[in-house]
């Protein structure tokens, strides 16, 4: 039987106030905390099962149980697409032999996209699949655009996709983009039809919830 979900709860009811001085920080002070080094090790295989293959990349980021990361190279067989999650729970899970052009990474992102940024990776599309939305107002700095590690997501550059079921989280998102990078994304409402490409996806649609998504085309920096 399927699970069914409530729609977030937030004592917020629009974007929170701090978002620009959140963005403003993070640009003014990158961060600085050194990478862990279960990451680097991580890291270091990823980069190695990329460098064998030549192919655009395509990052699968907070991938969970990594189901959207082989629908993702399904439909991308020419390119190499990588998941990362840091849930060893939810990335050992079964869900069948991994296609050859897909990689499950055991990571926490804040270190892994330093590291890809450093490493000159420049993925294709990038996709960041219903994040934990953090919705008391208190907790805006664990989401992705408070979060000090939001330039180096954007430095990344290439397409970046952003779904969620909380409207509110793709709004601030995408005033933090146009605040750091100019470019104004486009949020719209996401009607997947029965053609789910995660499991919160599935989740949140069979529980009646709206579903948003956010695409914006970066420049890598
Ligand atoms: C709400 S789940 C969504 C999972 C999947 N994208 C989906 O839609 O089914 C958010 C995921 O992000 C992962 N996550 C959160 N913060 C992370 C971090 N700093 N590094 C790596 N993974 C993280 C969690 O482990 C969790 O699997």
């Amino acid at each position: 039987m399927l699970k069914r979900s409530r729609a977030v709860q937030s004592n917020q009811t629009g974007p929170h106030q701090d978002v620009s001085r959140r963005v403003a920080r993070a640009l003014a002070h990158p961060l600085q905390k050194p990478v862990a080094a279960h990451t680097q090790a991580a890291f270091d295989h990823a980069a190695t099962w990329l460098g064998e293959r030549n192919a655009p990349l395509i990052l699968d980021s907070g991938c969970g149980v990594g189901l959207s990361t082989r629908r993702l190279a399904a439909a991308f067989p020419s390119h190499a697409v990588i998941g990362v999650d840091r849930s060893e729970d939810r990335l050992g899970r079964d869900h069948g032999e991994l296609p050859d052009n897909a990689l499950l990474v055991r990571a926490d992102l804040v270190d892994f996209w330093r590291l890809a940024a450093r490493a000159g990776w420049s993925p294709e599309r990038h996709y960041l699949l219903y994040p934990n939305p953090y919705p008391k107002a208190a907790h805006l700095n664990r989401r992705w655009h408070g979060h000090p590690v939001f330039p180096t997501l954007l430095a990344l550059g290439g397409r970046l996709e952003l779904r969620s079921n909380w409207q509110i989280y793709l709004e601030e998102f995408a005033e933090a983009v146009v605040q750091a990078t100019g470019k104004q994304p486009v949020v719209e409402a996401h009607h997947p039809n029965g053609d789910y490409l995660t499991p919160f996806e599935a989740k949140y649609d069979h529980s009646g919830q709206a579903l948003w998504r956010l695409t914006v085309n970066l420049e890598r920096v």
